[in-house]
């Protein structure tokens, strides 16, 4: 989460550096990844069976961090607590989270498990090795995974260790071992690598495609202090879909985009009020890839549970955002897949196999810490970025944390009473007022439950 954290200095160095990295990069050429199968398909179908129907889950924003590098009560210590005061997530129950997902998926049996992106806390090699060995649990349950990296999964500088009241370095992952660890997962299998990302295209069924987008920017995050959040589909990759979509549309194909950043806004002004979550250029390459024939992209990255679309000359363009599984309230989404509609319904993770303080339930744990965190976290924002003096700052902190929390669990909608409130922010500036507005609107469609019809 980093709603409106654009204020410290820390940022502003960065932004600088970040600036100037760019500059340094836009000299050099993007990434090069040798092309496995360019050009022609080496595998077949994955699907044996036929199927007309297919079950697909979707799993975003894991965040797994390995148990090996939370030891000694780090999770109480002073260096976990401070990265939780600007991120807060519920890293500390990442592995019983996941463990009580996987083992719903294994009585659910879905054919496909996506995952866009943030595999990791903050791209740890171990714990990409943990998870792809959970992964693996599943494919040899015959569900097909597949996965891309997100914003923190690749040559992250603040890949982590906690022991005690410290922090320590530990190894990161270069895309090349990022797309080692996961070959089972996309990589091996796919019909096309595009040669400029690790973006990928698996042929499910004969009819369906699987398009792996890679649009995260690790690139340059080497020598840089914080991991670039934005993300970008790289010229060249776009021009590597648009040419498989004119394949696609020859074949009669349909084709599942899935990518780590939204591919447009799912609050109105998100891009404004909350930059890097929308992928650069959002609004030129959003109806681009419609046009090419994309209709369905599954995204993560903003942990929210949240469904928009976009209409462009007779088309519809749906971004199925999934919430993280770290963030309240933990959601993950099971489809029905029938070639021409998709029937979707979401999941939470309600309980988990974790000694939890104060006897709390994992569902009262989870909100109990995300309206701290969010208040704690607003009040600073409030009072750092928007110079509002206390006691304001702490008295409508909590009206940005319920509508954070409520965008974060989707098919928003504001009560009375918490509109009586946040009125209240009139008097003192309109844009928060506006700000807070806007996360209270949902935009269409439905983002829970919902039965969406493809062309
Ligand atoms: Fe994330």
């Amino acid at each position: 989460m980093k709603l409106f954290k654009f204020s410290t200095m820390k940022y502003l160095k960065l932004l600088i550096f970040l600036a100037v990295v760019c500059l340094i990069n836009s000299c050099s050429k993007d990434a090069i990844f040798e092309p496995q199968n360019e050009g022609s398909s080496i595998s077949g179908e994955l699907l044996k069976s036929g199927k007309l129907s297919l079950d697909i889950a979707v799993v975003s924003d894991i965040h797994y961090l390995a148990a090996s590098l939370l030891r000694n009560d780090a999770v109480n210590g002073a260096a976990f607590q401070t990265y939780l005061a600007f991120d807060p997530k519920l890293i500390e129950y990442s592995i019983p989270i996941l463990d009580e997902v996987v083992s719903k998926l294994e009585k659910e049996k879905p054919d496909i498990l996506l995952i866009p992106g943030d595999l990791t806390k903050d791209g740890e090699k171990l714990s990409h090795i943990a998870v792809a060995k959970i992964l693996h649990r599943l494919a040899s349950q015959g569900i097909m995974v597949f996965v891309i990296p997100g914003n923190h999964d690749i040559n992250n500088p603040q890949s982590k260790g906690y022991r005690g009241q410290n922090s320590y370095e530990t190894e990161t992952v270069s895309p090349e071992r990022f797309a080692d660890i996961y070959d089972d997962f996309g990589y091996r299998n796919a019909k096309y690598r595009d040669p400029h990302s690790l973006s990928y295209i698996c042929q499910v069924k004969s009819d369906l495609w699987i398009l792996g987008i890679d649009d995260c920017k690790y690139d340059q995050n080497i020598g840089a202090t914080e991991p670039v959040i934005s993300g970008k589909i790289r010229p060249e990759t776009l021009r590597w879909i648009k040419d498989k979509m004119k394949n696609a549309k020859k074949e009669k194909v349909t084709v599942l985009a899935m990518m780590h950043h939204g591919i447009m806004e799912h609050y109105t002004g998100q891009n404004q009020l909350d930059p890097g979550f929308v992928v650069d250029n959002w609004e030129t390459v959003a109806p681009e890839l419609m046009e090419a024939g994309i209709q369905v992209f599954f995204t993560g990255h903003y942990h929210a549970n949240d469904i928009t679309e976009l209409q462009s000359n007779g088309k519809t363009l749906y971004d199925i955002q999934t919430g993280s599984l770290v963030s309240t309230p933990s959601p993950y989404r099971l489809i029905k897949y029938s070639g021409n509609s998709l029937n979707i319904s979401t999941e939470h993770v309600v309980s988990i196999h974790a000694r939890i303080p104060n006897g709390l339930s994992f569902v009262d744990y989870s909100t109990v810490f995300h309206q701290q965190h969010f208040d704690a976290y607003f009040d600073y924002v409030l009072k750092n970025k928007y110079l509002m003096p206390e006691p304001y700052a702490s008295y409508f902190a909590p009206r940005f944390r319920n509508a954070i929390m409520a965008h974060y669990a989707g098919d928003e909608q504001i009560t009375d009473d918490e509109q009586v409130k946040v009125y209240e922010l009139l008097g003192v500036s309109q844009e928060l007022y506006g700000a807070v507005m806007t996360l209270w609107t949902d935009l269409p469609p439905k983002d829970n439950e919902i039965h969406l019809e493809l062309n």
